[in-house]
């Protein structure tokens, strides 16, 4: 369980060059700085020469327009040049957002450097090199010796890709749900003709593996079970370690599928290892890249499955992917930027080290609970399965959590998510995922602090520092 880091009153600033600075204190000793190779230094000078090439390619632009028709055009064009790099400014302000929801999570400016690049083929030589590193990378960080595919989607896709790839009209699945993620894939599943059933989880707590064995036994033929390493709409990370091998000694063939899209790549979980089918991530969440990849383990079992299952599928086909990543491509046009990206943030990643991220993971989930706590608010989640990567807190009674919201947006830039479905207004969630560091969290923390004592909740006394 997390080790402890404690929570404290050092008032941190955001300075353009250096990112979130600590004024008065130096980083907790338990929270590992980030290595150099992502520092944020760079940050202001990248953000700079874009704006730079925005303003040179307008006046290109301006040049060419008033040459192809003539003088009346001018003032248009300098009209439309204004706002192109008003509107840029106004991005380049909202870029230095404090963003504290879990996903899409901040980008480190190497990262963003490399997005920036200008297109190459997809089909060439130059794309098969990049994803031939990435694809390696990934298999490091889904600790999988199987090919990683790579879908142009959001992680729901891969949810479907999963589902279609595994399974056959009117096969029985059981669907392990603990929150709104786990009900979505329940729900693809049902969408897809499967015979689902529901093993539901009460919202803030974990799957119990032996209550899951028991509902597995009423279903003597299952196929497959679906499950959410990190339910992120209430911030608990299930045991799936532990799940699986109550599952497997049951049922050494059933397919076990997880979402592991919020925590893959931050807490540590072994494809292989633990005997996982098909595993899935996307983009915008460890990744320290922007949304637009799903990112898909299969193991030797699902690949057979894939091979009998007959549901309808033709985009999110596993074979064609396979087929075309042995290529060094992919079926369909892919976020090619996005690539750029990862071949970027993953050798980042290598450098942090596996276990060095989990570990930083582990410090964040504990600074955020252990503030949250100090300010006298109550976890939604099992602290015994409290999740590194997000933490929802209760809105305490007399404060409007949309108003919280809000203040803390307007007046902090601290951007952080509510509530989903029926917790909307009820609860709050930070993220601490991907690219953040202690003094991130911090000033999300302290900003909270502010906003809630201007709301009217008492903060009690000196429980910040606590
Ligand atoms: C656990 C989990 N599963 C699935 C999804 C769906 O991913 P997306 O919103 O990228 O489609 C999310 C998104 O937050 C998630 O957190």
């Amino acid at each position: 369980m997390p080790g402890s880091v404690s929570a404290s009153t050092t008032h941190y600033t955001r300075n353009i060059d250096q990112g979130f600075v600590a004024k008065d204190k130096a980083p907790h000793a338990s929270f590992a700085p980030l290595p150099p190779s992502h520092r944020i230094d760079t940050f202001p000078e990248s953000l700079l020469s874009l704006k730079q090439r925005v303003c040179t390619r307008s006046t290109i632009w301006m040049q060419r327009r008033i040459a192809d028709r003539g003088t009346q055009c001018l003032r248009a064009d300098v009209f439309l040049m204004f706002v192109r790099v008003h509107s840029d400014e106004k991005r380049l302000a909202r870029m230095q957002q404090n963003l504290r929801i879990p996903g899409p999570t901040p980008i480190p400016p190497a990262v963003a450097e490399s997005m920036a690049r200008p297109m190459i083929n997809h089909r060439g030589p130059e794309f098969a090199a990049i994803i031939a590193r990435v694809s390696a990378g990934l298999q490091h960080f889904f600790q999988t010796t199987q090919p990683v595919l790579g879908f142009p989607s959001s992680g729901s896709g891969a949810m479907e890709a999963s589902i279609v790839n595994s399974f056959s009209p009117g096969d029985e699945v059981l669907s392990v749900t603990c929150g709104a993620f786990g009900n979505r894939l329940a729900k693809i599943a049902e969408t897809f003709g499967l015979n689902v059933t529901r093993h539901s989880v009460e919202w803030g707590h974990a799957a119990d593996p032996e209550a899951v064995a028991l509902a597995l036994t009423a279903i003597p033929n299952a196929r497959g079970v679906l499950l959410t390493h990190n339910e992120t709409s209430t911030g608990i990370t299930n045991d799936i370690q532990a799940l699986a091998r109550t599952i497997r000694q049951q049922r050494p063939d059933t397919l076990i599928l997880v979402d592991a899209v919020s925590s893959l790549g931050c807490i540590d979980l072994r494809m292989d290892e633990w005997d996982l089918d098909v595993v899935f991530t996307g983009s915008q969440k460890g990744w320290m890249v922007p949304p637009g990849l799903a990112m898909i383990g299969v193991s030797q079992r699902a690949w057979s499955a894939t091979e009998r299952a007959t549901l309808p599928r033709a985009y999110w086909d596993f074979r064609a992917a396979r087929k075309s990543l042995e290529k060094g491509q992919t079926p369909y046009t892919p976020p090619v930027s996005i690539y750029f990206g990862l071949d970027v943030s993953l050798p980042m990643m290598r450098t942090e080290g596996r276990d060095a991220i989990f570990a930083r993971h582990v410090a964040g989930g504990a600074l955020v609970r252990e503030r949250a706590r100090a300010m006298g608010l109550r976890l939604f989640a099992d602290p015994a399965f409290a999740s590194n990567t997000v933490t929802a807190i209760e809105v305490p009674k007399g404060v409007d959590g949309k108003a919280l919201i809000k203040a803390m947006r307007e007046n902090e830039g601290v951007v952080i998510a509510g509530g989903q479905e029926h917790l909307e207004g009820r609860i709050i969630r930070i993220g601490h995922l991907g690219y953040f560091n202690e003094a991130d969290l911090t000033a999300c923390m302290d900003a909270l602090e502010r906003q809630l004592t201007a709301l009217g909740h008492r903060v009690p006394t000196g429980a910040a520092g606590a």
